[in-house]
């Protein structure tokens, strides 16, 4: 399909490595994420649809953007035992073939870290958002420190190639309080527990309303 993008190794390892996740603190973090989310729903690159099984009863729909193919068809499976109505489909979320104000909540979750234009993927989702509705987010996000920041540029040497484009050292908290929205709450947390340094530890949970 016209703007797939293809990852096929990444798409076959992901769901492993995020189920490991779960066990250990991830699903949590996806019931924080969505807990009182309620409306029209969009949920950009849903990947094999980890948080489908989250979303509260009060979402009436959501509309699940994926472009990796096989992931998509592992996004399908998931929507289609979802206990809200959930319709995947192909598309980027650099450009949103949506109309204007036509959401309630947004959820970026893991996503906004290996967009190819963060930036415009944000305005892009404040486009399609009502005013006052929501940006939930659940992302990876810069360090505070000067010598982490260094160890997440020197990693993301190579870690974009591992992980299907993917940087850690992204400051995505930053640019969404910069694209349009007002942060209300957010949560900064390392992610998940390691000895190892690992430069995507540092995690966001937030709410961000669209002004
Ligand atoms: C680490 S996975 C996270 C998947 C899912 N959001 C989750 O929380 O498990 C990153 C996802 O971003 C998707 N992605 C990459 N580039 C994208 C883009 N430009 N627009 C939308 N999704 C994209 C990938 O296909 C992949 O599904």
């Amino acid at each position: 399909m016209a703007g797939d993008l293809r990852h096929p190794i990444f798409a076959r390892l992901y769901p492993r490595m995020d189920a490991a996740t779960a066990r250990i603190g991830g699903a949590a973090h996806r019931d924080e994420l969505l807990d009182g989310a309620s409306g029209r729903v969009l949920e950009i690159g849903a990947g094999y649809g980890a948080n489908f099984a989250h979303y509260p009863k009060t979402v009436g729909e959501v509309v699940a953007l994926e472009p990796e193919p096989t992931l998509r068809r592992r996004a399908e499976e998931a929507a289609a035992v979802a206990p809200v109505p959930v319709t995947v489909r192909a598309g980027v979320a650099e450009d949103l073939d949506l109309d204007d104000a036509s959401f309630d909540v947004a959820v970026a979750s893991l996503v906004l870290c290996s967009v190819r234009n963060p930036v415009r993927a944000l305005a892009e989702i404040r486009r399609v958002l009502r005013p006052g509705g929501e940006l939930r987010y659940y992302e990876h996000v810069r360090h505070r420190d000067p010598g982490g920041v260094r160890f997440q540029r020197y990693a993301d040497l190579v870690w974009p190639y591992l992980a299907a484009g993917c940087r850690s050292s992204r400051p995505t908290d930053e640019w969404i309080a910069r694209s349009g929205f007002t942060v209300l709450r957010e949560r900064r947390f390392s992610f998940p527990p390691s000895r190892l340094p690992n430069p995507a530890a540092p995690h966001v949970i937030g709410v961000a309303v669209r002004d």
